[in-house]
């Protein structure tokens, strides 16, 4: 559990917030490349860290992101007129470029330089594995690019979607990293309802879209979670007994200070969730499957293009998805009490049942909770989370906002003889990134 005080502490990422600040020493994913798809395209709208933000493509193809109200007299440049290297107030006429300088002012007198003397707020941008990405902190201290070990793949091994989740960052970030819901949030059924429970789930079998069938995570439901200390977050070994002589070891990273990396058994496909505060009670989600070794199976690339199993339907126009909240995720008994642990019919929505909505609320009240020996994962990404920020308000900077090429480890999926330590049984795999 977390005192009232650590959990605001970890939760608040506002301006301002010592949580926020240390976000605000990191790249963080803003967009897709695709919305703001062609030079002088139609502005955005960008909620990020409780700032309201516009990113816009300029003529020259750069993207800019600017704070959303005119520093005139306060419109929204998201109604603003995208052409001719800037991005022009619709209410006067004020024009920005992408690094927020003013560059006209067509309703002040010809000969007055006050343009000269007006910027908007601007965060610089780059763009890497079809996500825009932007830095929202102070300009001397601008931070790398993370090498994360999906980002330099061409486009034909990697998939990218983005949603909406309707809570704070961290309780979507805890799930990530929590190996042990997966039988039971994600979990079939046995169709035979007259067995007990866990017979049920134990007589299935784990199956995700470009991964082959993992028996392990039914065979022992009970993992042994074990984190390293990192320079770029946490490396996080979950144990299972498969066999008499051998442990299979799930091999993820936690990356500071929004993803998480998850491993399959080479040459499966992979995965990694960023989560970003949109603002304290809402955050975006930033879903990749990626393969290393290979480029993703047209098959593989159907299954995640269109919603089912793997990913919900978007609401057509926004990141909000059809199951939610407020339709209780369209869950379904029959499935419930048949197939399905959850009977939610996708794993996205499956997560976020279990996260957004009362009685847990977008922010969850960690003072309540029950950790048990599954959890020490979580307690993990909180220290270290909550310790980054207070070395920081110390005068400490984040060594990893510095070094981007700490980033590039992948994690992996394999069995081990149970005398070999994870760290060095997987480090072949683990490193391969960075032999490239
Ligand atoms: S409010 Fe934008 S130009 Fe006046
Ligand atoms: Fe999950």
């Amino acid at each position: 559990m977390l005192t009232k005080e650590d959990n605001e502490f970890i939760t608040q990422t506002g301006p301002g917030t010592p949580m926020g600040e240390l976000w605000r020493r990191f790249w963080v994913p803003a967009v897709m490349a695709w919305e703001v798809p062609e030079p002088d395209c139609p502005p955005v709208r960008v909620r990020l860290l409780s700032e309201d933000l516009i990113a816009f493509r300029d003529t020259s193809g750069k993207v800019g992101m600017v704070a959303n109200n005119c520093p005139h007299r306060g419109a929204s440049l998201f109604f603003g007129r995208n052409e001719e290297e800037g991005l022009r107030c619709v209410y006067h006429g004020w024009k920005f470029d992408a690094s927020g300088a003013c560059i006209d002012m067509p309703n002040e007198p010809a000969e007055s330089n006050f343009k000269s003397k007006v910027h908007i707020a601007a965060y610089p941008t780059v763009e890497r594995g079809g996500i825009v990405w932007t830095y929202m902190g102070p300009k001397h201290l601008e931070p790398e690019m993370p090498d994360l070990p999906w980002i330099g793949l061409p486009e034909e091994s990697r998939f990218v979607l983005k949603f909406h989740v309707e809570c704070n960052y961290l309780q979507a970030m805890e799930g990530d990293i929590d190996n042990s819901h997966i039988p039971f949030a994600h979990g079939k059924l046995d169709p035979d309802t007259s067995l007990p429970f866990l017979e049920r789930v134990q007589r299935t079998i784990f199956k995700a879209a470009g991964q082959r069938e993992q028996s392990y995570y039914t065979k022992d439901l009970a993992p042994r979670g074990i984190i390293k200390e990192t320079d770029y977050g946490l490396l996080l070994g979950w144990r299972r007994t498969v066999s008499d002589d051998s442990f299979n070891w799930h091999i993820n990273h936690w990356f500071l200070p929004h993803s998480t990396v998850m491993g399959s058994p080479p040459p499966d496909t992979m995965l990694s969730n960023l989560r970003v505060p949109m603002d304290d009670t809402n955050s975006w989600q930033f879903r990749i499957r990626w393969n290393p070794y290979r480029p993703l199976d047209p098959d593989e690339v159907e299954e995640y293009r269109h919603a089912g199993t793997f990913f919900p339907e978007l609401i057509p126009g926004t990141f909000k998805c059809v199951e939610n909240q407020h339709n209780d995720y369209l869950i379904d008994r029959e499935k419930q009490r048949t197939v399905s642990v959850t009977g939610i019919q996708s794993q996205t929505q499956q997560d976020r049942a279990v996260n957004e909505p009362y009685p847990t609320g977008p922010i969850y009240d960690r003072t309540k909770e029950h950790l048990g020996t599954s959890d020490t994962v979580i307690i993990g990404i909180r220290r270290k989370l909550i310790r980054a920020a207070r070395e920081l308000m110390l005068g400490h900077e984040p060594y990893a906002a510095h070094h981007g090429d700490i980033y590039n480890v992948r994690p992996v999926d394999l069995d081990l003889k149970r005398e070999v330590p994870f760290e060095e049984g997987a480090r072949e795999w683990v490193e391969a990134g960075q032999r490239k």
